[in-house]
């Protein structure tokens, strides 16, 4: 059997994974997982429920029950969260979900069901070429400058977004970190229908 296709998109924040992911998966017929928004929808979920997203084991439990559909909205146990994914107090608080190891352990291996279901995907986050899909088709590492990141980033604050940073490139459990064998692609001033033909030359 012929594994499905997978391209890895991992970077920081602002990088342009997004933009990209979408881009690519329009050019290759594939649908996109944006697995950040699953740590951000355990965050959004325990903030909700009053469990305490610094609680390893409550939050590890709460990613291990909860119902969860990610697309273009995200819904946990029925219930809608996509406009909460971004508001202040889950930027604040996802690195520390994310940083669980169970909560990890766990939505990667929902991950993989997600890819496996799809018949392959463009699966863009912090570990995917290194953790998640080590035998990705491809496996794209975007970067920009610090000015760059914060522009993109928009209405979010420029420490909110270093802060988040910090925390993911330090954590014990998958930091970010390129995968020995990813591309590393820096889409400062680069357009991204540009940036879009270069990936998948690399196909
Ligand atoms: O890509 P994003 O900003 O929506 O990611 C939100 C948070 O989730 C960020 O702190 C990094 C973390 N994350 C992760 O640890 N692993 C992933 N595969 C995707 C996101």
């Amino acid at each position: 059997m012929t594994e499905p296709l997978v391209v890895a998109i991992d970077g920081p924040a602002g990088s342009g994974k997004s933009t990209v992911a979408r881009a690519v998966a329009e050019r290759l017929g594939l649908e996109v997982l944006d697995t950040g928004s699953m740590y951000r929808a355990v965050t959004s979920l325990a903030l909700r429920e009053g469990v305490d997203p610094r609680d390893a084991d409550k939050v590890t439990i709460l990613a291990t029950a909860v119902d969860l559909r990610v697309g273009v909205r995200v819904l946990a146990d029925g219930v809608d969260l996509t406009k909460t994914l971004r508001s202040e107090a889950v930027n604040e608080l996802v690195s520390v979900v994310a940083s669980v190891p169970g909560v990890r352990r766990e939505l990667v291996e929902r991950q993989r069901a997600w890819v496996a279901e799809h018949g392959g995907g463009v699966v863009e986050g912090r570990d995917i070429g290194s953790v998640v899909f080590p035998n990705a088709a491809v496996k794209v590492f975007l970067t920009a400058s610090d000015a760059e990141r914060a522009r993109r980033r928009g209405d979010e604050a420029p420490e909110s977004v270093a802060r988040r940073d910090l925390l993911d490139g330090g954590r014990e459990v998958s930091p970010l970190v390129a995968a020995s064998d990813a591309h590393v692609l820096d889409t400062t001033d680069r357009a991204v229908g540009d940036v879009v033909e270069e990936i998948l030359s690399w196909l």
